[in-house]
């Protein structure tokens, strides 16, 4: 390995381009050493996710390196000789549920000594969470962060060992891994990241922190990993990065021209992508969503917030005017695009008169979803520090006002599909009512059927008969 090793004090960051000899030494390298090949055969693990979806095909990636090891999974913490948590760090509430969760399977321990508790993903990027694992919780076995999580069986064999906790973790990525083991959760729709980290530093987020600068999967790559996936009968292929519309830049090229050539992969019947930054939303990329059929009528594009001066000292890099002039450009080329968005109330210096102007924004755009957040400091961030704090009780009615005039939109977006005809990708049992079978529309509606056999795993039109705010029933068409 050392000699794959970069100097990152002297590395442009910005433009993180791995060398050919690097690339050629990462495509050899096995994923597993053949000595840990199937050397925990009997050995159960048990992955708990937190976050976004970069974390739950990490999950899937961990998995996948684990059953080469031999583990096989179990869902029962009482069974298993690895719980691992894969953790996030974006708002407080996230870091606490885990610190809580780590607190509860401790006694887990006395059952079985042999078991190995282990914490990885954002959280353990952070210098103050590395300190308080070591201080309080000193049970767990096993620390490592996002960028070396191909380590794990390494890990795991140095922590068998070992009476200490194992703590590695990487302050940047040193090389792109790109062609690790993946046991996927589901048989249809497919994550592939195409881009790791983030450039853009926002000032309330973590994530530049937790995952790094950007650095680009090669479109070869991408579009090799999306064919097998196609050839392997998956219906549904989401194309995974913090900041896809940036996809390429350390490589040349751009998320419009990828996003053209997996769209035309042969057999691919639907393509999504997340998460846009409104930023850099060029022309080009509305184009290629319009003139590529596979590509579904779905974008998210968080907001954050309608305020000029908000997004301003949130560094969104963007203004109100520049976002509503952005989704006509969309709708004008494509009209029937669901638009969902992500939201915070109460950053720092929030007035009532900033919040008004999100209340307004949102009902100007009306987005068909919008996931709301409430502001919470992250340390390290420079918002962390900003003065004029909004009082918690105000910033609970306010992100209620907000949630009550988004739930009308998207109750009434959803009323309007009453009688309409949708294509849906049934993926399974309906997590709430057993007799019901649930999809997903094109733009990403939940639609709920009466089960019937041989229906999963296929894309079907479907009558939409009734509607609520968060999901429509249907019935198949034939
Ligand atoms: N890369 C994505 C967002 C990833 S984090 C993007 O730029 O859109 C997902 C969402 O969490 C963000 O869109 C934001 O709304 C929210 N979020 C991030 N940091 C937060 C914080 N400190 N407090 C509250 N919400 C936050
Ligand atoms: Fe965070 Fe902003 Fe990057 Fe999204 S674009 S991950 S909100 S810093
Ligand atoms: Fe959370 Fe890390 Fe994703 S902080 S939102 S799991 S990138």
């Amino acid at each position: 390995m050392a000699d794959l090793e970069i100097d990152v004090e002297r590395l442009d960051l910005r433009v993180h381009r791995p060398t050919i000899a690097q690339r050629e030494a990462m495509a050899m390298a096995e994923p597993v050493r053949e000595e840990l090949v199937n050397k925990y055969q009997g050995k159960r693990f048990l992955l708990r996710t937190y976050g976004c979806q970069m974390n739950e095909h990490d999950t899937e990636i961990m998995a996948g390196l684990l059953q080469t090891m031999g583990y096989t999974a179990t869902d029962v913490e009482e069974d298993a000789d690895l719980i691992l948590f894969n953790t996030c760090a974006v708002r407080e509430n996230a870091e606490n549920k885990v610190f809580g969760e780590i607190g509860r399977v401790r006694p887990l321990k006395h059952r079985n000594p042999n078991l190995l508790l282990g914490v990885c993903g954002c959280m353990p990027q952070e210098k103050a969470v590395q300190e308080k694992v070591q201080k309080t919780y000193p049970w767990i076995d096993l620390v490592f962060g996002t960028h070396n999580l191909h380590r794990l069986p390494e890990l795991v064999e140095t922590a068998m060992n070992s009476q200490e906790t194992v703590m590695e973790v990487w302050d940047h990525a040193q090389y792109l891994v790109d062609d690790l083991p993946k046991a996927r959760q589901d048989g249809l729709r497919a994550w592939v990241t195409i881009q790791y980290g983030c450039n853009k530093f926002c000032t309330y987020c973590i994530v530049p922190y937790t995952r790094g600068r950007e650095r680009s999967r090669t479109l070869e790559s991408i579009v090799d990993e999306v064919r097998g996936l196609v050839e392997a009968g998956y219906q549904e292929i989401t194309l995974l990065g913090q900041n896809v519309n940036d996809y390429g830049l350390d490589l040349g090229i751009d998320f419009a021209t990828l996003l053209r050539a997996v769209g035309q992969v042969d057999g691919i019947n639907r393509v999504r992508f997340t998460t846009s930054n409104p930023w850099n939303f060029t022309d080009e990329l509305i184009a290629a969503i319009a003139e590529t059929s596979s590509v579904c009528e779905h974008i998210h594009l968080p907001v954050q917030s309608g305020s000029n001066r908000i997004l301003s000292v949130m560094n969104r890099g963007y203004s109100r005017e520049y976002y509503l002039r952005l989704v006509e450009r969309i709708r004008a080329k494509i009209p029937d695009v669901a638009l969902t968005t992500d939201i915070i109330v109460g950053f720092p210096s929030e007035t009532d008169d900033d919040f008004q102007a999100t209340l307004d924004l949102v009902r100007e755009v009306r987005y068909d979803t919008a996931y709301t957040f409430m502001y919470s400091p992250r340390t390290g961030t420079p918002a962390a520090t900003m003065p004029n704090l909004v009082e918690e009780d105000v910033t609970k009615y306010r992100l209620q006002q907000l949630m009550d005039v988004q739930n009308t939109i998207s109750r009434q977006y959803n009323e309007q599909l009453v009688g309409t005809t949708a294509q849906v990708l049934v993926e399974g049992a309906s997590k709430k009512n057993d007799a019901m079978l649930q999809g997903r529309t094109r733009s990403n509606k939940l639609v709920l059927l009466p089960r019937e056999a041989g229906l999963i795993g296929s894309l079907v039109p479907v009558r939409i008969e009734s509607a609520n705010t968060w999901t429509l029933k249907g019935t198949v068409q034939r």
